[in-house]
């Protein structure tokens, strides 16, 4: 069994959240002509025929309108519990009432934006926000465990004065670089470090030279 042939299953609470966004769509007349017909795995929609309006929407066009709009909020809630629902409209084209069946197969894994968290790690650097840039790359180095991703998490960290941090990550890129560049990169990431630290103490002390004037 793998993870994309898994199937997923809701509870009776999370369904009935599901089904109450669904409902919440606007339908002609808000005579909100569907039906969920829910099992642990899927949900079915149906139009419900007793909410038709045979005089003005004779055709039930518009009851259809309806359903679509009920099965936009249903794949947008249960998107919202980090699931992808695989829709199949009309899933037995002779059926009087089923409009259609999602299904929760796949599992939408909430991984993060790992282009957008780089740049804002650069971003966050370059106005001299390294806390801030240190948890940007934490998301970097998440997405990319690497020796290079590793080691930049080091050095913001570092610079960020998260000196528990910045040890913890460079022992991890150190473990990841070949073996004959490890000690490069241990003394590289030293010497990232006491410069940080240096700095940090430098901004702490008081001036060693008094200012005059204002
Ligand atoms: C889901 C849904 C919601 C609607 N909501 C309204 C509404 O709030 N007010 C309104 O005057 N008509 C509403 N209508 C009716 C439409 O404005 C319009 O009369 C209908 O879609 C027919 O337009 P058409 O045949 O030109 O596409 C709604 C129709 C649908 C399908």
């Amino acid at each position: 069994m793998n993870a994309s042939s898994q199937s997923l299953r809701l509870h009776d609470e999370q369904w009935r959240a599901v089904v109450a966004a669904a409902g919440a769509a606007p339908s002609t007349h808000n005579t909100q002509p569907w039906r969920f017909v829910v099992e642990p795995d899927a949900i079915h929609l149906h139009l419900d025929p007793s909410r038709a309006l045979p005089v003005i929407d004779p055709t039930g066009r518009e009851a259809r309108i309806s359903c679509g709009a009920a099965l936009l909020n249903l794949r947008l809630a249960l998107r919202a519990l980090d699931l992808e629902p695989v829709v199949t409209l009309l899933p037995q084209r002779r059926h009087a009432t089923l409009l259609a069946t999602a299904r929760l197969t796949t599992l939408k894994p909430a991984t993060p934006d790992e282009r957008l968290a780089r740049q804002m790690a650069n971003a966050f650097l370059s106005i001299g926000n390294a806390n801030k840039a240190v948890g940007a790359q934490e998301m970097v180095t998440q997405v990319e465990p690497t020796q290079q991703t590793f080691a930049n998490l080091a050095i913001f960290a570092y610079q960020a004065g998260q000196t528990r941090k910045g040890d913890l990550a460079a022992g991890k890129a150190v473990d990841l670089a070949p073996k004959d560049e490890q000690k490069d990169l241990k003394t590289q990431l030293d010497s990232a470090k006491t410069q940080a630290l240096t700095q940090q103490l430098q901004q702490a002390a008081p001036s060693a030279t008094p200012t005059v004037g204002g």
